[in-house]
């Protein structure tokens, strides 16, 4: 009882200290683009509160600053002190707020263990936490993968995905990668939590708009054939470690013609 409320104390706190980019998060920092995403067939038991996307959320945006945390002495002095130093490098009160809630929660050693053990794959991470829950004789094949419009100027491209699991999937991951003519990496993956047996859909959206704050290693939009590659996992798209299974993979791809008209220039 106790445990429950400490997560949903800090559950809280986070969720309003939170800036929203960071707790909707793209999921993994390196792939780049504007991205939105909505379920067009929404799984039923899925709470947004619940405690796996809360520790994958946090484990997305403190992985790596763990690692530097421990190497600079957090080892020895427990939760908080180890905390304060991840909250200190990402700058994030917030990210701190949540680290010293799961650290408190599953235990100083269960914490750091978990991190030297699952590398920089927070899933996995938050598996061995026992904060997602682990199937790993699901399945998942893509029934329907389209991008609307096939072919226009830059602006919104909204990218339909429809796939169908006969028993259920693991805590996992939406990726979708596109190969732009340009070169630079364009994606964005997505917590998946458990399904039951069904059909589900979602609905990708990439802003497809040259960032005018960017200053560099800017994806262009350029005019070209962009190819979309659509992932469903278990675990972590493409880790190594245990539970992480590519279901399935389909490849589409759009064309961007060129600048909007004009009359259509984006408010970004
Ligand atoms: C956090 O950073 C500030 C300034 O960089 C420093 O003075 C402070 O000691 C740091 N706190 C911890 C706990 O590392
Ligand atoms: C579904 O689960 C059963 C029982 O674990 C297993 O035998 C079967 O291979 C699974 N089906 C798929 C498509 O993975
Ligand atoms: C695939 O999705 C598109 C867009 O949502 C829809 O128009 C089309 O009917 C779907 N195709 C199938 C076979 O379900
Ligand atoms: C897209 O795929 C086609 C054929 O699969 C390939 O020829 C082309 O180079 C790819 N484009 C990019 C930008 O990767
Ligand atoms: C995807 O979502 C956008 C915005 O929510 C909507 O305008 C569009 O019609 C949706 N597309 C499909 C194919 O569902
Ligand atoms: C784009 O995808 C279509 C099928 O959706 C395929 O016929 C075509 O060859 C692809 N084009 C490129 C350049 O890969």
């Amino acid at each position: 009882m106790k445990s429950v409320a400490v997560v949903l104390a800090v559950l809280l706190a986070y969720q309003c200290l939170a800036v929203r980019p960071a707790l909707r998060h793209q999921g993994r920092p390196g792939l780049g683009g504007s991205w939105s995403m909505s379920q067009t067939f929404k799984p039923s038991k899925v709470n947004d509160r619940d405690k796996c996307k809360f520790c994958v959320d946090f484990a997305h945006s403190a992985i790596q600053t763990i690692g530097e945390a421990i190497v600079e002495g957090g080892l020895t002095k427990g939760c908080q002190e180890l905390c304060s130093i991840v909250a200190n490098k990402t700058g994030s009160e917030a990210v701190g707020l949540a680290c010293d809630g799961l650290c408190v929660l599953v235990g100083f050693d269960e914490f750091v263990h978990a991190f030297e053990k699952a590398d920089v794959d927070p899933i996995y991470y938050c598996e061995l936490l026992k904060q997602c829950p682990i199937v790993d004789n699901g399945d998942a094949t893509i029934t329907n993968l389209t991008v609307t419009p096939k072919s226009g100027p830059q602006g919104d491209f909204f990218v339909d995905v429809e796939y169908e699991t006969k028993n259920g999937t693991g805590t996992g991951e939406l990726l979708i990668y596109v190969d732009a003519p340009d070169g630079y990496p364009l994606g964005a993956s997505f917590l998946k939590e458990p399904l039951d047996p069904g059909q589900y859909g979602v609905n990708f959206t990439l802003h497809a708009v040259p960032d005018p704050g960017c200053v560099a290693a800017c994806e262009s939009f350029q005019a070209g054939v962009y190819n979309v590659t659509m992932h469903v996992c278990n675990g972590q798209c493409m880790s190594h470690w245990p539970h992480s299974k590519i279901y399935d993979k389909k490849m589409t791809n759009f064309t961007i013609t060129g600048p909007p008209p004009p009359d259509m220039k984006p408010w970004l």
